[in-house]
């Protein structure tokens, strides 16, 4: 494997979700002179966006519904860690981000009289979900891919996968966490397609490389959601916040044996009516919450949990033996199908769900214009933490969020011009300037191709299953401090093995979920208190300090 190739690209765009493409797509479109780079680790559609059902919350109807509701319901949700104002924000600027992906040609379901057929899911006061039948995600990111190919001025390289961003770091200076102006110079990347490592660089880096579900075992992630920009701005001593709150998905299809990647029954089919069902056949959410199906995840996701535990089952049943067909498979034909490709007539078998990690509510604390604690470096859509989430997402708020603060990241990163690639940069850290020239190429003198993939994989299924039994829906502060100390041990011989071997796609991905875990079981340790996805029984209450955890 060798180190050559240099490239510099004025804009470097790391992901093509909805976060990516819309970022990219919006730079292209008003900067038509400047090449706009998007990376991305397997095929170019292979993302969460892709895999999104339920669909993209915003205010559509203002007869009915209003910005204020939104904002009430995403606080509420957030059991008191949202910041107000981000939340207005997004509900405010997201109407307009809506709309415009429908000029690049998304669409969304009408009802027979031409208006958006509005559907609902859990923690929502009103009907305010856009969505395309079943698969919203699929078209959107569809919508953006072909707005994309229209852009001659974006070059949207697949199979690269981005290792590390460069910092001061690599050009010999000392970075802490209290540096003052770690800045980011662009990436080194593992090109999948000539197996050499490239530098790119550029004067604006976005982090749009999405959630971390793959960190437990049962999850609705695609294999590419390892956390891997939140380990590699971890690593150059960024922020990182609110890890803890992982949103565990109610209702993923139970399937015997399928584990990494779990098929998602959206919370729009209990928008619709669908009731879950414990094995003996009762309605069991009444005793949870008075908003029974329809409260927020967490509480669903806790009480499913609960109701297995007690019952000893492996799942619990959604019921909607009581829809219509025609209305079934009118708004969910992914779904009819996947449930009957393996022997599930929803008219005449309630449908086996067991919760798994969705959605990582934490990741690169970032401000209202989408900017790190990393300069020249940006984060939007999942692997971002701009404080709209708190700690717990609404359903269907985090499409939109990724729009809008991919929207300001651009409008940033245009008002704001950064230096060009090549020119000087001031290292604020040591008052020393330095030149693009001067980032050297990437060092894997003294590693070897690695002799055995079963010290990769092993750690693999053992950092899983222990964040999946000790850092899972509960918690406790014994099931939290074993977690850290078997991850400490997988963190050393990951390092020992990182020191000495070529890099993979593999072994990256093991390190990034490693410190990912690591973060996760961290924050939670640091959180004295049940709030929101974060519920320790040693801590069962909230406490009066209301306060985000950040790393
Ligand atoms: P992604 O869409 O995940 O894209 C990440 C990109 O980063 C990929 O291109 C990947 O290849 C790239 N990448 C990652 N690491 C690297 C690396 N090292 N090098 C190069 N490239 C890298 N949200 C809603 O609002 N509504 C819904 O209905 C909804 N349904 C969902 C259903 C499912 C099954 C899932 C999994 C999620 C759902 N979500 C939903 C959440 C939502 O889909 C995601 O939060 C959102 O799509 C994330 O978009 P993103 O652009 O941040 O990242
Ligand atoms: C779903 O369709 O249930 C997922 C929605 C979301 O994660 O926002």
């Amino acid at each position: 494997m060798g180190a050559t190739a240099i490239m510099q690209t004025d804009f470097l765009v790391i992901g093509s979700g909805i976060a990516g493409l819309t970022f990219a797509l919006k730079v292209a479109e008003d900067c038509p002179d400047k090449t706009i780079t998007i990376l991305t680790k397997t095929q170019s559609d292979e993302t969460n966006t892709k895999y999104a059902q339920g669909g993209i919350a915003g205010v559509m109807d203002f007869d009915k519904d209003s910005f204020n509701k939104h904002i009430e319901d995403t606080l509420i949700a957030g059991d008191g860690l949202c910041n107000r104002e981000v939340v207005e924000i997004v509900v405010r600027e997201g109407v307009e981000r809506i709309k415009e992906i429908i000029e690049w040609g998304a669409q969304f379901d009408k009802d027979k009289d031409g208006d958006y057929a509005l559907g609902r899911e859990g923690g929502h006061s009103e009907f305010r979900i856009l969505h395309h039948k079943d698969v919203t995600g699929k078209e959107m990111e569809r919508a953006l891919l072909e707005a994309i190919i229209r852009k001659p001025n974006i070059r949207l390289l697949s199979h690269c996968f981005v290792l590390d961003i460069i910092t001061q770091h690599h050009l010999g200076f000392l970075i802490t966490k209290s540096t003052p102006d770690i800045e980011c110079y662009g990436v080194y990347v593992l090109n999948l397609n000539t197996n050499k490592i490239e530098t790119i660089l550029s004067a604006v880096t976005l982090l749009a490389t999405g959630g971390n579900g793959q960190v437990y075992r049962t999850t609705t992630n695609p294999a590419i959601a390892t956390g891997d920009g939140v380990a590699m701005v971890y690593r150059a001593k960024g922020r990182i916040e609110n890890m803890e709150f992982i949103q565990f998905h109610p209702t993923a299809l139970y399937e015997p044996g399928v584990r990494g990647h779990s098929f998602l029954i959206t919370e729009a089919v209990r928008g619709d009516g669908g009731v879950l069902r414990n094995h003996k056949g009762e309605a069991f959410m009444e005793r949870y919450d008075e908003r029974k199906d329809l409260a927020p995840r967490d509480i669903v996701a806790r009480a499913i949990d609960h109701e297995m535990k007690i019952n000893g089952t492996e799942h619990v049943y959604l019921d909607c033996r009581h829809f219509s067909k025609e209305k079934f498979t009118e708004h969910f034909p992914n779904i009819y199908e996947k449930c009957l490709s393996i022997g599930i007539d929803i008219a005449k078998h309630m449908i086996p769900v067991a919760p798994a990690a969705h959605y990582s509510c934490g990741g690169i604390k970032t401000d209202e214009q989408a900017r790190t604690s990393i300069k020249h470096l940006y984060a939007a859509g999942e692997c971002a933490s701009t404080g709209l989430h708190g700690a717990n997402r609404l359903a269907s708020n985090s499409l939109l969020e990724a729009m809008v603060f991919a929207h300001r990241a651009y409008k940033d990163a245009i008002l704001n011009p950064q230096e060009k690639p090549g020119a000087v940069l001031i290292n604020g850290s040591q008052g020393k300037k330095v030149d693009y020239a001067e980032v050297p190429n990437w060092k894997s003198e003294g590693t070897n191709a690695p002799k055995e993939m079963i010290l990769i994989t092993q750690s693999v299924k053992e950092m899983k299953l222990l964040m999946s039994d000790y850092v899972g829906i509960v918690r406790n502060n014994e099931r939290l401090s074993r977690a850290m100390k078997r991850l400490d041990l997988l963190y050393e011989e990951t390092e020992a093995l990182y020191e000495k071997t070529a890099v993979s796609p593999q072994l990256c991905e093991l390190r990034n979920m490693i410190t990912v875990a690591y973060l996760i079981v961290k924050c939670a340790e640091f959180r004295h208190e049940s709030r929101g996805l974060h519920f320790n029984t040693d801590y069962p209450s909230k406490s009066i300090m209301v306060q985000n955890i950040a790393l």
